[in-house]
Order: structure tokens, then C-alpha cells, then sequence
């Protein structure tokens, strides 16, 4: 059994993980994140006997809710958002390790409230001092959280107790920097879990999986056989009802600093040394840091954002971004953006890497595409023109798989090609649908793994590709000035233009 307490640099992906019985205190407990996600996912683990007993979650927001009003919000939660409750005495068992704890973000004595409340916690649920503290709050409460946390003692044990900040992790390279020194300040590296849901995924592990235990992959996965990359991450919704934090946010920090940049880490990145959390994450800093936007000195030809307005998802009307709740109606938020991304390095030189992401597009679909060079001459010249490159495409979400795209002789008694695929599908192959993310996250930062979770340097790295598009984007404050596409529709006329440029096309997918 792993517990807490080996060194958490060598606890790697392959490890056995059954972590030692912690409290998980969420900041942030009256929240979405926490009824849809956080807590549904501890209870499928408990049902699954992947927690110890005597895990407990105190729960931490400003309202006045009592311990019993909080377990009925987290019981909804349960039912409406994952497998359901179950047998009532599972709940039951479950329900007493759940705790309310009100307070303040930056009142000191409600820290001492909670202290005291974990330390009678731990005589009564056997937790013996671990904690995990995750922060589920508004980005703009982290650096105050952190600092409180700090103040109260809380972090000091650098083996008990965990951080885990959720993103984004600041608001530009500089605000990054700045946090990670308010984090510094009080706890250590090896504590701290800047959590991307991305990661957690398990399409999203499989590319190290595919690519490093894989031979025949490896060798063509560079400049000489690949012609560009395609990474989307496409959805259907819009703002939905978090135009609070959207509009503070817009798509480039709320999905490509992160997400995007940990997908295309995992699939531009060298092999690591070894699989151990540091080795991982040191390989996607490497490349991170040979990442740059195509042309800084020409935004355009490198990056394009882009706002929805109103159209048509399937069959029904939608308000464009500027007309949906709490959005201003002079909004510049960006709710799409597509980049051209170079890496200088021996591997990539010269393979530009596409990176594309949307609210209110035309389908729900994430997936990374390698396209493979042309052949250097077709002999089939009468299939000439129906001859199309190979690609290789990785299905993140839905219908996870990946398939092989190549020519195939059609048959009859003339020569003519026609592309077809092979296909693998995680649905047929292993029958389950893949978990949430954040139980395997969970699960991780209790363990001690941080492989999955982003660490300082990587986090500033991330930044510091994006920040030219975001401050040349926010010096422009005209509304006039950022493109337009139609809810529904793929992307704006300026994003088709980046790519076609290079005389490439995006996927339809
Ligand atoms: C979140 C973003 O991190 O990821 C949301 O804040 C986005 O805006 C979501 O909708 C997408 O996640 P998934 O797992 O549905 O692709």
C-alpha cells in the first residue's frame, strides 16, 4: 500500500493507490464544482472501496448552512449528477463524514474555527492530520485563501497536508509569477496540486501511454513524417449562467493556457526519463519552452479570438454572447480562439501546431490530429486527386478512441483510392465508459502523485506562450474590433484564414 507519507516524488503513474484516511476540506462547498463534481466523485470512490473509511469532507463557504443541510446539498448532487446514492446505508455511512464548516476567505478566526473543527475531526474519524486543502473558490480569493491558510498554521506539515488550487492559476504571466510566490511563502512544492481536469482524463493519459509503449509510433512522430498537428477542443454550450467568471476570463484563460497547452505537452514532448512525477513534468516545461506563437511581431497570422452571436443549436434559437445574462453588452471576452503554435527544437522545427477551442460550435468533440506528410510521389496518377495524407487522430471525448486514416484500393477492376480508417474505441475494447476526471485527481493528491497537476514553472511557462495574444487582445477595447461567428457555426472567417493561409484546413468534424 502506498500511503502518504513515502516521498511523493517517486510515487509514479503505475503505483498501487490506496491513500491514508485524510479530510478533504473545499473551499468554496455551497459551489458548482463541488456538488456536481467534487463530492459525487469521493462517494463513487467510497462505493468502489477505493477510500479508506475514514475519509471525512468539510465543507467551507461563506453561508450559514448547518452540517445537515450541507449533506442534503451534496446528497442532490449525488443523485443528479452521477451514478446515484445507492444502497441508504452506503449514504448513511457516507453522510457522517460529511462537515460544514462556515467562514470567512479572509477572516483569521474562521481558520481558527476550522482548525479546531479538523483537529476534533481527526480523534473522531481517525484521520490522523491529513488534510487536503482545495481551493474551489474564485481565482481572485486564491492568493488570500493560501496566505490565511498559512497564517493559521495549516500548511506547515509538508507530508499532511496538500493544496489544491484549481484554474486558472492567475490571470497572466506576471499575476502567475506572483501567486506562485504567495504559494512559495507558504508551503512547498511537493504539497502543492494546481489541478487541470484535462489531465485527469483518461484519453488524455493514454498519449503517454500510446506514444512510449509503443514502437512503431516513436519514429515517425516528428518533422520528417509530420505535416502539422490539430488539437480542438470544441463545445456545444455557451456561458451558461457564469458570465461572473466568464467575463473575467474568456477562452483563452479559461481553456487554452490550460487545457490546450497540457494536451499539446503530452503529445509534442520527449520521451521522459522515467515515470515519476518530475521526469513527466520536466519533459512539458522543455517544450513549453521552446513554444512560441508563429509570429509575435504579426498577431494576426498567429492568433485569432472571436465571439459567438446569435444563431441556431440544433433547431433551437441562441442568444449571442453579448445578450446572455450578466454578459456586457459591450463585451471584448473572447469565447473562441485559435493559434499557430512553432516549437525550436530538433523534433518540431518548422511543424506548426494548430490549437483551436469554442463555446456554442456546432458539436461537442475534443480530439489531437497528426497529419502525416504526402507521399513524395503518387503512382497512382489516375487516384491522384482523390489521394488524401494520413491521419492519425486521438478521440479525447466523446466516443474515445483513436483511428488511423489511410488510402485503400476500392474494390472492382479499376485503380482508384478511397480513405478510409482504422479505428480503435475505448467503449468496444475495454466495454466501460471512461470516469470522471476528477475522481483519478482526487485520488492522486490524496496518494501524493502530482504527475497530473501542473507544477510552478510549467504554469508560468503556459503563460508566457499565451500572454502576446492576451495583451495585444485586451489593448484592443474596441467591441467592433473582435471577429464574429454564428452560434452553431464553426469558427470566424479570420480563424479559416490563419490556417488556410499555410494552405491547410481545418478538420470538420
Ligand atoms: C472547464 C471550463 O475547465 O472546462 C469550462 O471552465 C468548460 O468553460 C469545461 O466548459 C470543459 O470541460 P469538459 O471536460 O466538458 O471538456
Amino acid at each position: 500500500m502506498v500511503t502518504l507519507l513515502e516521498n511523493p516524488l517517486r510515487v509514479g503513474l503505475q503505483q498501487e493507490r490506496t491513500p491514508e484516511p485524510a479530510i478533504l476540506v473545499i473551499f468554496g462547498a455551497s459551489g458548482d464544482l463541488t456538488q456536481r463534481k467534487l463530492v459525487p466523485a469521493i462517494y463513487q470512490m467510497k462505493r468502489d472501496r477505493r477510500l479508506p473509511p475514514e475519509t471525512t469532507i468539510v465543507g467551507v463557504a461563506r453561508r450559514e448552512w448547518s452540517h445537515d443541510y450541507f449533506r442534503e446539498q451534496m446528497r442532490e448532487g449525488i443523485e443528479q449528477f452521477s451514478t446515484g446514492i445507492g444502497a441508504e446505508e452506503m449514504w448513511e455511512d457516507f453522510a457522517q463524514g460529511l462537515y460544514y464548516c462556515p467562514g470567512d476567505i479572509d477572516n483569521p478566526e474562521s481558520y481558527q474555527k476550522l482548525k479546531a473543527l479538523l483537529e476534533e475531526l481527526d480523534g473522531k474519524r481517525g484521520t490522523r492530520g491529513n488534510r487536503v486543502f482545495y481551493l474551489s473558490v474564485s481565482p481572485k480569493f486564491f492568493p488570500e485563501a493560501i496566505r490565511q491558510l498559512g497564517a493559521a498554521e495549516m500548511l506547515t506539515d509538508p507530508v499532511k497536508s496538500r493544496l489544491v488550487i484549481e484554474k486558472p492559476f492567475g490571470r497572466d504571466l506576471s499575476s502567475a509569477q506572483k501567486l506562485n510566490r504567495v504559494v512559495q511563502q507558504v508551503c512547498k512544492e511537493q504539497q502543492v496540486y494546481r489541478i487541470d481536469h484535462y489531465l485527469g482524463k483518461e484519453t488524455v493519459q493514454n498519449l503517454l501511454v500510446f506514444r512510449f509503449a509503443n514502437a512503431i509510433f516513436e519514429p515517425l512522430w516528428n518533422r520528417q513524417f509530420v505535416d502539422h498537428v490539430q488539437i480542438t477542443v470544441a463545445e456545444t454550450v455557451g456561458v451558461e449562467d457564469r458570465a461572473g467568471y466568464y467575463e473575467t476570463s474568456g477562452a483563452l484563460r479559461d481553456m487554452v493556457q490550460n487545457h490546450l497547452l497540457q494536451v499539446f505537452c503530452l503529445t509534442a514532448m520527449e520521451p521522459p526519463n522515467s515515470l515519476d512525477a518530475d521526469s513527466i513534468r520536466t519533459e512539458k516545461v522543455k517544450v513549453l519552452q521552446s513554444t512560441h506563437l508563429a509570429d509575435i511581431n504579426n498577431l494576426e497570422v498567429s492568433a485569432v479570438r472571436g465571439q459567438y452571436s446569435a444563431g441556431w443549436m440544433k433547431g433551437k434559437q441562441v442568444p449571442g454572447y453579448r445578450e446572455e445574462p450578466g454578459v456586457d453588452p459591450n463585451s471584448t471576452t473572447p469565447t473562441y480562439v485559435a493559434m499557430k503554435l512553432l516549437i525550436d527544437n530538433w523534433r518540431w522545427q518548422g511543424v506548426p501546431f494548430y490549437l483551436r477551442t469554442g463555446k456554442r460550435l456546432p458539436k461537442k468533440v475534443s480530439e489531437i490530429s497528426i497529419q502525416f506528410r504526402e507521399v513524395p510521389y503518387l503512382i497512382f496518377q489516375s487516384a491522384a486527386q482523390q489521394a488524401s495524407p494520413n491521419v492519425l487522430t486521438m478521440r479525447i471525448q466523446p466516443n474515445e478512441g483513436i483511428s488511423l486514416r489511410f488510402e485503400s484500393k476500392m474494390p472492382g477492376p479499376n485503380l482508384r483510392t478511397r480513405t478510409v480508417d482504422m479505428d480503435f474505441s475505448y467503449g468496444s475494447s475495454f466495454g466501460i465508459s471512461t470516469s470522471d476526471a476528477y475522481d483519478r485527481l482526487l485520488l492522486d493528491c490524496m496518494v501524493g502523485d502530482q504527475t497530473l497537476f501542473t507544477r510552478a514553472d510549467e504554469v508560468e511557462e503556459a503563460w508566457r506562450v499565451v500572454t502576446p495574444a492576451l495583451a495585444a487582445w485586451e489593448a484592443r477595447t474596441d467591441p467592433a474590433l473582435i471577429p464574429k461567428y454564428e452560434a452553431g457555426t464553426w469558427e470566424p472567417t479570420e480563424a479559416e484564414q490563419l490556417i488556410n493561409r499555410d494552405g491547410r484546413r481545418w478538420r470538420r468534424l
